[in-house]
């Protein structure tokens, strides 16, 4: 800390949900941003109870961390409202002003697209949501009257709260292949997903930013269409337990080996100091639980190095297990 980014590596779905709440609960979290839109699910375990959050941030698991949704993001009110009555987070929570609405038409538009559905969008209608922002004619939160006791000034509060030295968690959405800009364009969201548009979409410069955490899997998936290196058949993958669903669309998951070659791209583009793996344990079924480095396997061990090597950055927690403190922590 004190004001880190929370980054995907690769398509999404690397896990950032879990690291943010270990990192929440492990640390004083006092404020936790969250990015982007409702497309993207979190999947958070807490006190044995599973979350895929679309608009609440993951570090809601910290009762203590305020919560707030950035002016960058398209706001689904019917699912914000639908998250802070499961969170119970009402009086911590703030929406700022200028957040973008996303709204019903805005999924018909999506669904109804023969482009769209090509590209194997999640149908909420962020892509279309957004053109509508670019056009001007969005709504924005402080035109909705339901959000009006959550308004807020995000940027504001997030750089004062840096300024008084507090732990501030600038949290991703999706992965740095998912990007407008950086991805495997036109198989790609419809907004950048770097850890500069994460600053940019919560409203802290650059240089405030002490940690850029980039978050991988020990395998790649996607959801959707488009490339994916190296991708295994569904059998292979089931067989060598990497098979997995959507947690917000329920759709299968495609899957292939680790590529370090993109995570070296990632990292950099990122601009990545720490890098967090997770689901080590997935690759290396003997790592499952283990908390102490020195206890992982050899060839676990030698994966991890090997990721350091290639990409130039440290592999500060490893993921070995489903449960938030599952972790590895390397940090000193
Ligand atoms: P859209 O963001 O709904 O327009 O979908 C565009 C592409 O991004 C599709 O391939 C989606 O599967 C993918 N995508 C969007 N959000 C997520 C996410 O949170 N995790 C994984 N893939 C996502
Ligand atoms: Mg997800």
């Amino acid at each position: 800390m004190p004001c880190t980014v929370i980054a995907g590596g690769f398509w999404g779905d690397e896990g950032k949900g879990k690291i943010i709440s270990y990192l929440v609960l492990k640390d004083p979290v006092d404020v936790c941003v969250r990015t982007g839109s409702v497309n993207a699910a979190h999947t958070i375990w807490y006190k044995g109870k599973r979350y895929a959050l679309h608009m609440v941030p993951g570090g809601f698991v910290n009762e203590k961390c305020r919560l707030l949704v950035g002016p960058g993001t398209n706001v689904h009110v019917a699912q914000f409202f639908k998250e802070v009555e499961e969170t119970g987070v009402k009086n911590r929570i703030g929406v700022d002003s200028q957040a973008s609405i996303i709204e019903e038409k805005h999924s018909d538009q999506d669904k109804s697209s023969v482009h769209l559905k090509g590209l194997g969008t999640t149908g909420w209608g962020v892509g279309p949501a957004i053109e509508e922002r670019v056009r001007r004619t969005a709504k924005l939160a402080k035109d909705i009257s339901e959000l009006k006791p959550y308004l807020t000034d995000v940027s504001q509060e997030a750089n004062s709260a840096i300024a008084k030295g507090k732990n501030v968690l600038l949290e991703g959405t999706q992965g740095l292949m998912l990007s407008l800009f950086y991805g495997t364009y036109p198989y790609v969201t419809s907004r950048d997903t770097s850890a500069s548009a994460i600053c940019s979409e919560a409203g802290v410069g650059p240089t405030k930013i002490d940690n850029v955490l980039v978050v991988f899997k020990a395998f790649m998936t996607r959801v959707g269409t488009g490339p994916l290196p190296g991708e295994i058949s569904k059998e292979e993958a089931q067989k060598r337990g990497w098979f997995e669903t959507a947690a917000g669309t329920g759709r299968d998951r495609r899957s292939a080996p680790f590529n370090f070659e993109l995570a070296k791209r990632t990292v950099t583009i990122n601009g990545a100091t720490q890098v967090a793996v997770t689901k080590l344990d997935c690759v290396y079924p003997k790592c499952k639980s283990v908390k102490a480095f020195g206890e992982l396997p050899k060839e676990a061990r030698q994966f991890i190095g090997e990721i350091e090597k290639q990409t130039g950055t440290p592999v500060v927690l490893i993921g070995t297990g489903p449960d938030a403190l599952d972790i590895v922590d390397r940090r000193t």
